[in-house]
């Protein structure tokens, strides 16, 4: 028995309705691919990689875990950036995080969650860091979007720290590693104007 029947049905109107505009569209992209670009973004459900910026199957290598962390010991994250880096050749590591962010707001309070806490850490340490900016907005969501902010340029900086990233500056790849923020409530995708994009802007 087929389960989630609708599922498999979606399927197939969706691989239907890309081979009606290109017949060889899946042909050609079982050879290989070649995405310029990688994302690192949150597992939020409302935040879908490459439906957001437009992007078709083969244009957007992804990692998404819960509130886009790059830790330097996670062995799933590194391996992604290692193979987009060095195999796909990437020019473009997008950290992308957003406004509301669940995990943001669980590392925000002060109460405990349970193993998700040991995941979230590190989103802790950023709001010790920033505590008087963050203390000095009222509103609650704004304190949770502008640590969301913050997080994402520390990401940023995790991204461009890695080995895997140095080296690649080291010998000569191209490479930008940029910060963004998506806004849930209106779809829209705001540069936060951290870019790096060699060894020596790595702050
Ligand atoms: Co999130």
């Amino acid at each position: 028995m087929r389960v989630l029947k609708h599922l498999f049905d979606q399927n197939r109107q969706w691989a239907d309705g890309i081979k009606k505009s290109d017949p060889e569209f899946f042909k050609n992209l079982s050879k290989q691919q070649h995405p310029e670009y990688l994302w690192i973004g949150c597992s939020d459900s409302r935040v879908p990689a490459a439906e957001i910026v437009n992007l078709l199957p083969g244009q957007l290598f992804v990692h998404r875990n819960i509130a886009n962390l790059i830790i330097h010991t996670d062995m799933n994250c590194l391996s992604v950036i290692q193979y987009a880096v060095y195999v796909l050749k990437v020019k473009h590591i997008i950290v992308c995080g957003h406004y509301g962010c669940g995990g943001v707001q669980t590392a925000m309070d002060n109460q405990e969650h349970g193993f998700i806490d040991n995941w979230l850490l590190g989103i802790k340490d950023i709001q010790q860091r920033h505590l008087p900016e963050i203390d000095a907005l009222q509103n609650y969501n704004d304190k949770v979007n502008l640590l969301c902010e913050l997080n994402v340029k520390e990401q940023v900086k995790n991204v461009s720290k890695t080995t895997i990233v140095q080296r690649a500056w080291k010998n000569g790849q191209t490479l930008t590693v940029h910060g963004w923020i998506y806004d849930i409530a209106d779809g829209i995708l705001k540069d936060l104007d951290v870019c790096v994009t060699n060894a020596s802007e790595t702050g």
